[in-house]
């Protein structure tokens, strides 16, 4: 008896250092690394720490504990990536285990239970809707066809300009603007006409990117969800979808009506048109439709259709205002992209055309520099991990959320000389900048500069978004001189952010503008 139990000790013991001896092994080899986490607060975690504009805390934040940091959103797991290195290994290197979105209840009310682009997950469902975006929407030859269009619009918000006396508010045009511009492409030339509903459309628009702004408690602290109930939020969110569910169903229908009673060329199809006949593959053999094997349900065209009111209006629309801010305090800058301008255009411009646009180089610059200093997405859309990985060496786990502040790694002292100042030329490869960034552009390779985001999930809309940028600023600097109103000096441009969907020029854009004679 004695005997045995001894012998059983000895087994035990025996196996218990050899399984020891294992972990031992392995921990050695593969060490969990835990990225270095910043300390919080009990149930909220680092929730109070964001402040009320994240991307320049977290910058504050990733300064005291390094480029690769974990935080802790209430109940989410947060990991902040702040460096040129760490952004492309989780953009670019390990881009798929980073692609995809993570859950958000506005999103699920907003935009049809996620089933689009931007807000969705990670999966076929999205690779189809990306795949139909890139290809039939989005793509150069699309892009190039909405021309016409685009330069239309530009000439309008001119001559309204030209119509205002006194002090414009440019904030405000350049909104029915991009809305019109929008809705043109998108929803086809009748709603933008029908004079009235076009501004009951901009109200839509504003309400529903001011909802998607706010912050959902109970996507952090699900007990408290009852707070999001009491703020109003649930509320909005579900007028809101309801409003705009009721004009797609309208739009929709009308389009549907139209495809019956006529036969629609190719170069006159807006978006709607496109997806319809991309949804109605079975039943049609439209060109597009016949090499696509694609199946949209109602709800993907309209979170589609969504998706692109709401990436393609107030990003350009806070792109546009930060440039005009950012030249009327830099008149040395102004004048020299007008100079540019002018000259290129020569002096009869009746309409700014596209094809002058190849030889502004830099209003290009301009507008690349703008969005250096004042990405609309300073983290990216946020990511989440989609299997356990790495970053950096650090241990990542499944269901992680990530966010690129690129708005902290475009005015890194260590990457960019005169990192906070506004120097265009940076983008000329000329001036005394010393960055070798001549050649450097937005298209998601050089990590040190990602205002469209890289990779899978990186925006789509680039195409569509530059040549919009820059016809409506070159007209907007062809056509008149801007001064700030009432004798103000250039310095009281007050250059406020507020942090939303997207970060936004605080205050208006209120210039006095005096008709350039050629
Ligand atoms: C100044 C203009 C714009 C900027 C700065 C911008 C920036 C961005 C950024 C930062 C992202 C997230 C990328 C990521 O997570 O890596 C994004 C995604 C997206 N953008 Fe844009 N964007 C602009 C204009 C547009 C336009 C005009 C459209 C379309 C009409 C568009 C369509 C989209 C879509 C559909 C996504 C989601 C892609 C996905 O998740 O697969 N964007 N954009
Ligand atoms: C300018 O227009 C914006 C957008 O419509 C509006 O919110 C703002 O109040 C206007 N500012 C002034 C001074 O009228
Ligand atoms: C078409 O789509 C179906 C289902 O999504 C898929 O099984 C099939 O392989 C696809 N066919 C082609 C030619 O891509």
């Amino acid at each position: 008896m004695f005997y045995q139990s001894s012998q059983l000790v000895l087994v035990a013991s025996w196996f218990l250092s050899f399984v020891f001896c294992i972990r031992w092994i392995r921990s050695k080899k593969s060490p969990v690394r835990h990225p270095p986490a910043v300390p919080g607060l009990p149930v909220f975690g680092n929730l109070h720490q964001l402040g009320s504009l994240p991307h320049r805390s977290l910058r504050a934040l990733a300064e005291k504990h390094g480029p690769v940091m974990v935080l802790r959103l209430g109940r989410v797991h947060t990991v902040v990536v702040s460096s040129p290195a760490a952004a492309q290994e989780a953009l670019k290197t390990r881009d798929l285990a980073f692609a995809s979105r993570p859950d958000s209840s506005l999103a699920d009310r907003l935009f049809y239970l996620s089933q689009e682009m931007a807000f969705s997950k990670y999966g076929e469902p999205w690779r189809q809707m990306r795949r139909i975006g890139v290809l039939h929407l989005l793509s150069q030859k699309q892009v190039h066809s909405f021309r016409k269009v685009r330069e239309e619009e530009a000439a309008a918000l001119v001559a309204r300009i030209r119509a205002a006396s006194g002090p414009v508010n440019l904030s405000d045009l350049i909104i029915d603007f991009t809305n019109d511009l929008i809705c043109r492409v998108a929803l086809g030339r009748t709603y933008a006409d029908a004079k009235g509903r076009g501004s009951q459309l901009g109200a839509l628009f504003g309400e529903f990117s001011e909802v998607m702004g706010l912050f959902p408690v109970r996507d952090y602290i699900p007990w408290l969800a009852w707070i999001d109930w009491l703020s109003g939020l649930d509320g909005r969110a579900r007028k809101i979808g309801l409003e705009l569910d009721a004009l797609f169903e309208k739009v929709i229908a009308e389009h549907r009506r139209r495809k019956l009673t006529a036969k629609i060329n190719a170069d006159d199809m807006d978006l709607v048109d496109i997806l319809l006949s991309l949804g109605d593959s079975n039943d049609d053999d439209d060109a597009a439709s016949s090499s696509a094997n694609i199946s949209l349900t109602m709800d993907n065209i309209k979170g589609i259709i969504l998706d692109m009111v709401v990436a393609g209006t107030d990003t350009t629309k806070a792109t546009l205002e930060w440039a005009l801010a950012e030249l009327i305090r830099h008149p040395e800058e102004m004048a020299k992209v007008q100079e540019e301008i002018r000259r290129v255009v020569g002096p009869r411009g009746e309409e700014i055309r596209e094809e002058a646009l190849e030889g502004m180089e830099r209003l290009k610059a301009v507008l690349k520099e703008t969005l250096r200093l004042h990405p609309p997405g300073p983290l990216l859309l946020p990511r989440e991990s989609m299997k356990t990985t790495e970053l950096q060496g650090y241990h990542v786990p499944k269901g992680t959320r990530v966010f690129v502040n690129v708005w902290a790694i475009a005015r890194d002292p260590t990457l960019w000389d005169k990192a906070e100042e506004f120097q265009p030329e940076r983008f000329l490869g000329v001036g005394d900048s010393g960055d070798d960034a001549g050649a450097l552009d937005f298209k998601g390779s050089d990590f040190r500069y990602l205002p469209f985001g890289a990779g899978r999930r990186g925006c789509p809309g680039i195409g569509f978004a530059t040549v919009a940028l820059e016809v409506v600023l070159a007209s907007l600097l062809y056509y008149f001189d801007w001064e700030m109103p009432d004798g103000m000096s250039s310095e009281e441009m007050d250059m406020d952010e507020v942090f939303g969907l997207i970060v936004q020029k605080k205050s208006s854009v209120i210039l006095q503008g005096r008709p350039f004679k050629a």
